[in-house]
């Protein structure tokens, strides 16, 4: 088996990131252009799974302020074949250090309500439903979750 290592999400492998992007999320995707805004704007902290030569998954979260400052995942894939190896959760739990050494206490994320894995995932992680989000996805509802860090 690779060994999978987690490192800050480089814009060279953008290709890479767009292809599971689209591998995962079929009209909800990021297009190639919002990934690159997204790794380049200030506030984000994007982290990538790097296989030998390839890229496994990737994370991007955004630093959010209302009440209080938070974490925003604003996406999380892994590649089809790179599943069940628990890089999904090494990279939340790295987001999360990161997080928690800007001290920042607070992660928050949507998630569709018919993904059962994604949540069963947020949940094992400690990820708590704080609310319904109607038609989030055109005509999809998400949840709301949260998590102190
Ligand atoms: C959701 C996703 C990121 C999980 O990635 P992953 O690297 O396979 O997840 P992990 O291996 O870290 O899984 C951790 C836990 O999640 C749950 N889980 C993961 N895959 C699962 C599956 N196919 N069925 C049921 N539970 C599953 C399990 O609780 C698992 O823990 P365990 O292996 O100890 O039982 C991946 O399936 C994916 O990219 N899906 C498409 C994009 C997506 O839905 N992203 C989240 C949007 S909010």
């Amino acid at each position: 088996m690779c060994s999978i290592k987690i490192e800050s999400a480089d814009l060279k492998f953008i290709d890479a990131y767009y292809q599971i992007e689209t591998q995962c999320f079929d009209a909800e995707a990021f297009s190639k252009g919002q990934l690159v805004y997204l790794l380049t704007a200030y506030n984000v902290i994007a982290l990538a799974a790097k296989a030998d030569f390839d890229v496994a998954g990737f994370i991007v979260v955004q630093v959010e302020t209302d009440d209080t400052e938070f974490g925003h995942i604003i996406t999380l894939s892994v590649a089809q074949k790179y599943r069940c190896m628990h890089i999904a959760t090494r990279l939340l739990e790295e987001i999360e250090f990161l997080l928690k050494r800007r001290g920042i206490a607070e992660c928050r994320l949507e998630v569709r309500e018919d993904n059962s894995v994604a949540i069963g995932l947020y949940q094992k992680l400690g990820y708590q439903k704080i609310g319904k989000l109607k038609r989030y996805y055109g005509n999809a509802h998400g949840l709301y979750f949260k998590k102190m860090l």
